[in-house]
């Protein structure tokens, strides 16, 4: 497996990862569809953002972008293929973002969660810090956010 940096063109294969990641949760169809735009992964926003990916024999099998906003720097996707969850592809795409954030000279990264992924988020160092509230079908939807303390470049590699 390798890390890098997401081509552009290869935006069609990473929104469909990222609908089949979001589908393995078992939600239902129409909220899937109702995710559609922020599942949808266009050339210019991975252009635009820190976006690198997972390959395996030269597949992509998962990936994360990282956007910066006023309040700082967002781990805004971070997705892997169905079949290659669970074998620590995420730990890794994780800590690679964590590493550029490092570089970029960030301190902290927030992650807006989906509830299933929050463990995931924890089990990396992230901490809850609240919850963001949304809505689906006219029921609230509460989606945990995280914060993940950043070592600085004096700190050294991580672990
Ligand atoms: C959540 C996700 C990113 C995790 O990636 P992964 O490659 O399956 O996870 P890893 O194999 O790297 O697991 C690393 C550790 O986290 C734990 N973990 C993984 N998913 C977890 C979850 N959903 N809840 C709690 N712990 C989890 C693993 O057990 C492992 O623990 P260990 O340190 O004891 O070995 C991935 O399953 C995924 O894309 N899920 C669906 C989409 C999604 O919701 N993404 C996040 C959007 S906010």
């Amino acid at each position: 497996m390798e890390i890098l940096r997401a081509d552009p063109a290869d935006a069609a294969a990473l929104t469909e990862i990222a609908h089949a990641a979001k589908r393995h949760w078992g939600y239902p169809e129409r909220w899937i569809e109702s995710w559609r735009d922020i599942l949808t992964m266009r050339p210019q926003f991975i252009a635009e953002n820190v976006t690198y990916c997972a390959k395996e024999d030269g597949r992509i099998i998962g990936f994360y972008l990282l956007t910066t906003e006023n309040d700082g720097m967002h781990l805004d996707h971070l997705w892997i293929s169905p079949h290659a969850m669970g074998r620590g592809i995420g730990r890794a795409l994780f800590k690679h973002a964590i590493e550029q954030a490092k570089q970029l000279g960030y301190r902290e990264m927030k992650i807006e969660a989906d509830p299933n992924a929050a463990g995931f988020y924890e089990r990396m160092g992230a901490k809850r810090v609240g919850v963001s509230l949304t809505e689906i079908e006219g029921r609230p939807r509460e989606l945990p956010l995280l914060l993940f303390a950043v070592p600085s470049k004096r700190d050294g590699e991580m672990e």
